[in-house]
């Protein structure tokens, strides 16, 4: 499960500002990648892009080798789960409404309703079904809006600053759900976050500077690293 993803010699410019400049990488199926950098490196620009809700000026966007197009980007958009830091439910629904609303206009195969509650029950609110987003604590609304974004089963998921607007501890519990629900479903993600301890359990950390790709490496998982020190000492 999960897609691959190609970006080929990307750019996006807004006015004079490059928020990307030739931009190259390749995102494997099925892993998980920060992506860092400061405030206008270009993070929010790239999930933009890669989610079909902003085209490149130039440059290319594979997913599993197949190149997006230019227009009609509706199928593309709907393979994809999007988080945002400010949660962005809808005021006036419940949750379990909010959570299966992306998928109100279209005909799917599967019980909308069941699958809504299947998911509020896999981010730990079973029992809030009923109730509206005031209701509900930024760390539960997140959860929600993280039910809404996986109701079409996505092989991507894409998180703009899914912690930023929470407290440290809601924020590592908000994390540890992310990469559950991962390993359960077995989507690609891509997390661009400013939190040092988010990007530390994904497995790769790619940090842009002014549009520009200016690291990529692999982290180990703390454990593989115990594991070296000891087979050194
Ligand atoms: N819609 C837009 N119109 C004009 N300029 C934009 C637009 N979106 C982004 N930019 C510019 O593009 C650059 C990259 O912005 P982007 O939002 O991708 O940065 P970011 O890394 O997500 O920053 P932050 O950490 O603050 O969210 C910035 O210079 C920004 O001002
Ligand atoms: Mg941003």
């Amino acid at each position: 499960m999960g897609v691959a993803i190609t970006l080929q010699q990307v750019s996006r410019t807004y006015g004079s500002a490059k928020a990307l400049h030739e931009v190259s990488l390749e995102f494997p199926a099925g892993g998980t990648t920060a992506l860092m950098g400061h405030s206008g490196a270009g993070k929010s620009t790239l999930l933009q892009l890669i989610g079909g809700m902003d085209l490149p000026d130039s440059g290319e966007i594979r997913v599993d080798g197949q190149a997006l197009p230019r227009r009609g980007l509706d199928g593309h958009r709907r393979r994809i789960g999007f988080v945002f830091q400010r949660f962005h439910l809808l005021p006036a629904l419940s949750a379990v409404d909010n959570v299966l609303a992306p998928v109100l206009p279209y005909r799917v195969s599967f019980d909308r309703k069941a699958r809504a509650r299947e998911l509020l029950a896999a981010v730990g609110l079973a029992d809030r079904e009923r109730v509206l987003p005031s209701e509900l604590s930024g760390g539960q609304q997140q959860r929600v809006a993280i039910a809404r974004a996986l109701i079409g089963r996505p092989p991507l998921l894409l998180a703009d600053e899914p912690t930023g607007a929470l407290d440290s501890g809601t924020g590592r519990e908000i994390v540890d759900l992310l990469l559950r629900l991962r390993d359960q479903y077995g989507m690609t993600m891509i997390i661009a976050t400013h939190n040092p301890e988010l990007a530390a359990t994904c497995d790769r950390l790619i940090r842009l500077a002014d549009g520009r790709v200016v690291g990529d490496d692999a982290i180990l998982p703390a454990a593989d690293v115990l594991d070296r020190i000891g087979r050194l000492g």
